[in-house]
């Protein structure tokens, strides 16, 4: 380990999950779920403390998420995704969701500080800059959906490497998904994960792009 790396109890490694390159090439998103098989509240939680580990502007964090796993509540969901019924198979459906604004800045600046990375005053400086980054509502906006997406990938990678299939989805009816789940005003809907053991093989992935076509060197 080098002497670089910042160790604390997140650092603990799992020593069933498969390692993470590995589990880049073989993630997919599943369909296939276990109906029987639930997922227990101790692996809901580290997907959670994973998906909080995904990086964020000035690490602020600006992501909260919503677990639906109540049958009656699940059923209004896989309404709400116009049919998607394999929320329900998956047993959990969890709804990332962005802070349109940097509402933690007061809190994550005072740590910038308390660890010595930033003097008191560049702390307020840099915590002043960052706010007002965030004012108009498209800023706003990416901030919530830039942040929470990566979040959302880190939950996609950990339950696909701890075994379980996982879904993005973005289709589904955003205000009313909000609004059933009683959002505040200033969060939004990213992106909603199904999640839950897998009920076995998935179909063949689709072709990616290849990497000349979508590599640009120096200048696109
Ligand atoms: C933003 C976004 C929205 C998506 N929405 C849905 C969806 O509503 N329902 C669904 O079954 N899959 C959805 N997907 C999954 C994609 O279909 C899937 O990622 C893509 O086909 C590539 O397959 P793979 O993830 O297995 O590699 C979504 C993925 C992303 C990133």
């Amino acid at each position: 380990m080098s002497s670089q790396r910042v160790t604390d109890e997140t650092d603990v490694a799992n020593d069933e999950a498969i390692p993470a390159v590995e589990a880049i090439r073989s993630r997919r998103s599943g369909h296939n779920f276990d109906p029987e098989a639930e997922l227990d509240d101790e692996t809901l939680e580290e997907l959670i403390r994973d998906a909080a580990l995904a990086p964020s502007s000035y690490n602020l964090q600006p992501w909260e998420f919503v677990a639906v796993q109540d049958d009656d509540r699940l059923a209004e969901v896989v309404e709400l995704a116009y049919g998607q019924e394999h929320i329900e198979e998956a047993g959990t459906a969890i709804l990332v969701v962005g802070h349109t604004e940097p509402e933690t800045a007061d809190r994550v600046f005072e740590e910038w500080v308390e660890a010595g990375r930033f003097d008191a005053e560049t702390g307020e400086q840099v915590k002043e800059q960052t706010v007002a980054g965030y004012q108009s509502e498209q800023a706003g906006r990416d901030y919530g959906i830039r942040n929470a997406s990566l979040a959302a990938q880190n939950l996609l990678l950990s339950a696909h490497a701890r075994g379980l299939t996982a879904t993005p989805m973005s289709g589904f009816d955003f205000e009313g998904m909000a609004e059933f789940l009683d959002l505040p005003e200033d969060k939004i809907p990213v992106m909603l994960v199904a999640v839950g053991p897998s009920g076995g093989e998935e179909p063949a992935r689709l072709p990616r792009r290849d990497v000349e076509e979508i590599l640009h060197r120096e200048t696109y």
